[in-house]
């Protein structure tokens, strides 16, 4: 039982931290450990592949798993425990309790996957309750999840710290993602088109382009020279609200969603004039 041994741990005064995953794990996935090493002295994985946050026509049944390998590499990590429902045990009889959020979800991946991240924060909040840990860590690169995370913890007083880790990238710059097995090699080069609009508005942005709708058609126009990219949004929001900003003056976030072949990519970064 994941509650007792928290209960344990809380009693023995240790601080935990937690880390929900979908597995199939990889570098972007360990940096998240070896960064949440460094806020406590108990370290929790969980790996569950959540079917409420994937709409209909997704990939739920497609989604890569390897608990084997992912187990093994947890292990090397000094991880503590891994926690692996199955979704009979998560979603009983009869569930029907959901977070939902009123404002976050109306944008960007939420605008295009109605259910996504009801699901997430509803699995996340019972994660939490069950983990009872006291630091999460999360990805940036899934930045929009990042900031409904924060959110609810405010808004539900969860009490637990959550700690934004950078996103780890493959040599060449494409974010890593266990979805990008779905890619052919020469998606693989298209995938690459997401990471160089990205550090291409950088680059205008850094020379003084204050206009947004300036810097997403470069983008827009980089990513559509590139074959089987289908863009779903490109944005440029306020880091926080994620509400949409027309002009540059300040940090802001720019994030991206591009279907290439089989793979729904997603990618972000920080613009700083
Ligand atoms: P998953 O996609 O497995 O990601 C688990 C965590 O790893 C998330 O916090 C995600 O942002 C982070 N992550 C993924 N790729 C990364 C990369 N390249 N660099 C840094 N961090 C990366 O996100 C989920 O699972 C689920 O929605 C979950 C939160 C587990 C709820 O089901």
């Amino acid at each position: 039982m994941m509650q007792a041994r928290s209960d344990r741990m809380r009693r023995q005064f240790k601080t935990i931290v937690f880390i929900p995953t979908m597995g199939f794990l990889h570098e972007g996935h360990l940096s998240l450990i070896k960064e949440g090493h460094k806020y406590g002295d108990d370290m929790v994985v969980s790996i569950f592949v959540n079917p409420t946050q994937f709409g209909p026509g997704e990939d739920l049944e497609s989604y890569p798993r390897n608990l084997e390998r992912d187990l093994v590499l947890l292990q090397k990590e000094g991880v503590n425990a891994v926690f692996t429902p199955d979704a009979k045990e998560i979603y009983g009889k009869e569930f029907q309790t959901y977070v939902t959020l009123e404002k976050l979800p109306n944008y960007l991946c939420g605008a295009s996957r109605p259910i996504h991240f009801r699901g997430v924060a509803t699995i996340v909040a019972k994660l939490f309750n069950t983990v009872k840990p006291h630091v999460a860590v999360f990805g940036q690169k899934d930045y929009q999840q990042l900031i409904v995370v924060r959110q609810m913890v405010r808004d539900l007083n969860f009490g637990i710290e959550i700690i934004g880790a950078p996103t780890v990238r493959e040599p060449d710059g494409l974010a890593m993602s266990s979805r990008n097995t779905y890619l052919t090699p020469k998606q693989r080069i298209s995938a690459l088109s997401l990471y160089k609009s990205l550090q291409k508005a950088k680059e205008l942005t850094k020379s003084g382009i204050q206009d947004a709708a300036t810097i997403i058609d470069a983008a827009t126009e980089l990513i559509q020279s590139y074959p089987e990219t289908d863009i779903d949004y490109i944005a440029i929001c306020d880091t926080e609200t994620l509400v949409d900003i027309q002009t540059i003056n300040g940090p802001v976030q720019m994030l991206l969603a591009v279907q290439v072949g089989k793979a729904r990519l997603i990618d972000n970064m920080l613009l700083n004039p």
